[in-house]
């Protein structure tokens, strides 16, 4: 029997894709249910992904700043030292806290809030194994699929996860001792974040990467080399071009086997934990897709098309779990955009201006094209790069890696991508990611009066620089 349905929409996963379709669903007056099987909302994202990694960044950079540079600024620390159980602590709490909060949400909008296992019997019909004992159905006249992703297994010998000696970002994110040795495998988003995180707090990490450059998709080559040896700096440790064979654990290590792609010397790393952090796949696990005629692709994601439908009518797929960037402000979008098509027959998202971000220290973002994109397309393109160093407020604070990068299209002015490296690239990306949704020129930025001192006016010079000359540099 059906619990309370039949419901207008129910979305099976509780992660920003499908925690936000849902309050958007019963916003727009729809009888709405979430199945969520975790426990808590929020998903991947709040639980064990942007969040505690961002409360992990943000402390472990206080820290680290604490030991070395706060000195120069003349304020003077005795006896600092880590207590990482605290630090634990205060990441759990903001995870608590958020994943709290969008049940306070849920409640406000009136959603439906279903803890359990969703698997579908019809395309309109839902068993949830519930987490409590004993199983449900719902009755939907729309579904949307929202059951995000997993950790990419590593294919090698010995690389088994088990959260403790070998880890996903799950277990880099708990980790209860600092280890002295880290080998991190992937050169991507979780690895030069979490690899951070460690380095600060006195780990010796060395990153082992199968491509030449650092940083995973989408990032601009001549950012990516700049960001390196800024990590460099910071002590981390960079093997490219280097292929993972396999690993073997030995007198409380483990023993990494890897090869160079070029000329397939082998080495043998060392390390007390080993990360894993070669991507994500898609998760559909027991939902029953096959049953139902839910087509997915050979990388195993749901298969939709522009307006977020499935090989199944009335059954829509939004976030990690379909195409597309796997981020959670891509999710978010889509799940609004899925709940309109649902309600008015339209919805959008403007794949072009979806920021990314790696929230290191210095911070690298961008959206739009990378200038190889541009290169391979043949696209006439111009550049305005803006160094920090330049800029008052980085100056002031004494704070000045990096440079705001503009690609233009030589014609038209129109801005085509910008790449940051710098303190808050994170924020002022925002800015870049407007201009391209509102198709602007770089003149129509470099116009914009930006106030004085902020790290914003780099952007601004660095806009000027695409068609003109910038004052400061
Ligand atoms: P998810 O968040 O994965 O949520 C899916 C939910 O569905 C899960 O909670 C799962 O339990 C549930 N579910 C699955 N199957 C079922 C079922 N059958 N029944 C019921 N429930 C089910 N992205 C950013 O944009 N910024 C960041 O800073 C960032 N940092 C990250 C850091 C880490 C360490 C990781 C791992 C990821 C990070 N991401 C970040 C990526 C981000 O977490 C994902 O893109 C985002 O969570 C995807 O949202 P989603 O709703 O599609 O799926
Ligand atoms: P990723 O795709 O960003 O990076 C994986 C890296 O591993 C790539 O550089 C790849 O070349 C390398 N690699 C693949 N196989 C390898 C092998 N066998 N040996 C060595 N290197 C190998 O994936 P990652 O870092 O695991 O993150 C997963 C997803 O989570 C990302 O797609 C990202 O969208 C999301 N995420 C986003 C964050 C953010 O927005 N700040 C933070 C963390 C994760």
């Amino acid at each position: 029997a059906s619990e309370s349905g039949p419901y207008d929409a129910v979305i099976i996963g509780g992660g920003p894709g499908g925690y936000v379709a849902a309050i958007k669903a019963a916003q727009h007056g729809l009888k709405t249910a979430c199945i969520e099987k975790r426990g808590s909302l929020g998903g991947t994202c709040l639980n064990v992904g942007c969040i505690p990694s961002k409360a992990m960044l943000n402390n472990s950079h206080i820290y680290h700043q604490t030991l070395h540079d706060v000195k120069k600024r003349g304020i003077e620390v005795e006896g600092v030292s880590l207590n990482l159980p605290q630090m634990l602590k205060a990441k759990q709490d903001s995870v608590v806290g958020l994943t709290k909060g969008v049940e306070v949400l849920f409640k406000q909008n009136k959603v439906d809030y279903i803890k359990g296992t969703a698997s579908f019997v019809s395309p309109t019909r839902i068993a949830v194994q519930l987490n409590d004992g004993g199983e449900t159905e719902v009755e939907a006249k729309n579904v949307i699929i929202a059951t995000g992703s997993e950790v990419t297994p590593f294919p090698g010998e010995g690389l088994e996860i088990d959260e403790v000696q070998v880890v996903s970002s799950t277990g880099a994110l708990d980790l209860q001792k600092v280890p002295e040795k880290m080998v991190v495998i992937g050169g991507g988003v979780i690895g030069l974040e979490l690899g951070s995180v460690w380095s600060r707090l006195g780990a010796q990490v060395t990153v082992v990467e199968f491509m030449g450059g650092i940083g995973g998709a989408g990032i601009d080559e001549e950012i990516a080399k700049q960001f390196q040896r800024s990590l460099q700096k910071q002590g981390l440790k960079f093997k490219l071009n280097t292929k993972v064979l396999s690993a073997e654990k030995k007198d409380g290590k483990v023993h990494v086997k890897t090869e160079a792609a070029k000329g397939g010397k082998e080495e043998i790393l060392e390390a007390d934990v080993v990360l894993l952090a070669i991507g994500r796949r898609p998760f559909t696990k027991g939902l029953n897709l096959e049953k139902i005629g839910v087509e997915m692709d050979n990388k195993g994601r749901i298969v939709i098309d522009d307006q977020f439908n499935t090989t199944v009518q009335n059954v829509k797929c939004i976030g990690d779990v379909t195409f597309g960037p796997m981020l959670a402000h891509k999710a978010e979008e889509e799940g609004i955009a899925a709940v309109e098509f649902i309600k008015t027959g339209h919805g959008h998202v403007n794949y072009h201006a979806i920021p990314s971000v790696i929230y290191t220290h210095p911070e690298v973002s961008w959206v739009g094209k990378t200038e190889q994109e541009l290169k391979a397309a043949g696209v006439e393109y111009k550049i305005g790069k803006f160094p920090f160093t330049a800029n008052s407020r980085a100056k002031t604070n004494v704070d000045m890696e990096g440079q705001v990068k503009f690609l233009t299209e030589k014609e038209t002015d129109r801005v085509l991508g910008v790449h940051i490296m710098g303190p808050n690239a994170g924020e002022m990306i925002a800015e870049a990611t407007l201009a391209i949704e509102y198709g602007a020129s770089s003149e129509d930025i470099a116009r914009t009066c930006h106030a004085h001192p902020t790290l914003s006016e780099a952007f601004k010079e660095a806009a000027m620089a695409s068609y003109d000359k910038a004052i400061h540099f």
